[in-house]
């Protein structure tokens, strides 16, 4: 098992230390690792990964995921009906209609953590919350006071932070190098996250056992999960889960590589990850 006493951060306040447990267990089940679904891609990607926003909120209610990570719009239209669901907010969004060749990219916010700490009030499941960060984008650093302040006020209130660090802008060079995502996941930590999450999709070659290595020691005390990028066949995608944990990820958030199914075979595979995540 990969049990290991959760690190709460110092900006949790002593009388919140225990909402902050609560919630960390809550997505680790207990464990250092986290099973994350992802369906932010409705802003993200604008409804061109999928259209049927149940179907999502049905494989996240199968209840194998650590957390379902959507914008507060979303949880507060379903998290009525699908009130049984860990929930992760995901707090800013950008479209993809902008090229970031035309436009270095901004994820703007759409909502503070007192809109998440309401939406808790009214008994929403909600334990942790997302912000993406461009870096390199040449609206950086406004993406870092917005998610500075945020990780504070998250931390306040006992919620779990995670960070999506995704090098963009068209000062960053494409094809990316795994060096990239080594800087991503140590200035997630200097924000104070409890998890980066890494995007390997834009990267010129696939990660080696010494990429992980630096990727992790890079990112100290906070946890590293990965993201899935596009469909690929199932035992492809089990296997580079595999390969994340065994070189010291923590797991993933991962959307298309589970939504793009199926109800039951999503489901079954949401089973499967979790067995493989928290065992
Ligand atoms: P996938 O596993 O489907 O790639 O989702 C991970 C994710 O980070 C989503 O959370 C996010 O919406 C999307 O990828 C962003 O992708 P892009 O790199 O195209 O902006």
């Amino acid at each position: 098992m990969n049990h290991s006493s959760p690190l709460i951060p110092a900006d949790v306040p002593v009388g919140v230390r225990d909402v902050f447990l609560y919630n960390y267990n809550a997505i680790t089940r207990g464990t250092s690792h986290a099973f994350i679904f992802t369906g932010d891609h409705k802003i993200e990607h604008t409804s061109d990964d999928f259209t049927d926003i149940e179907h999502l909120f049905r494989i996240a209610a199968h209840g194998a995921v650590g957390a379902f990570a959507i914008h507060p719009g979303l949880i507060a239209r379903y998290a009525l009906e699908y009130s049984n669901i860990p929930y992760l907010a995901k707090l800013n969004a950008k479209t993809n209609l902008v090229p970031a060749e035309h436009h270095d990219p901004y994820s703007a916010p759409l909502a503070s953590i007192a809109d998440i700490v309401e939406l808790r009030q009214a008994h929403i499941p909600i334990h942790a919350v997302g912000y993406t960060i461009y870096l390199g984008s040449t609206y950086e650093e406004q993406m870092f006071e917005d998610a500075g302040k945020m990780v504070f006020e998250a931390h306040e209130q006992g919620l779990v932070v995670v960070l999506w660090m995704y090098p963009r802008g068209h000062h960053v060079t494409e094809p990316h190098e795994p060096s990239l995502l080594v800087g991503a996941a140590g200035v997630g930590a200097c924000l104070g996250a409890d998890f980066v999450k890494l995007n390997t999709s834009h990267l010129s070659r696939d990660l080696s056992a010494d990429d992980m290595r630096d990727i992790v020691q890079a990112a100290g005390n906070t946890k590293v999960l990965f993201a899935g990028g596009a469909t690929v066949a199932v035992e492809d995608f089990l296997k580079q889960v595999q390969f994340y944990l065994d070189h010291g990820a923590a797991g993933i958030a991962v959307g298309r590589n589970i939504y793009q199914h199926p109800l039951e075979l999503a489901c079954s595979l949401t089973d499967t990850l979790a067995e493989i995540i928290y065992r």
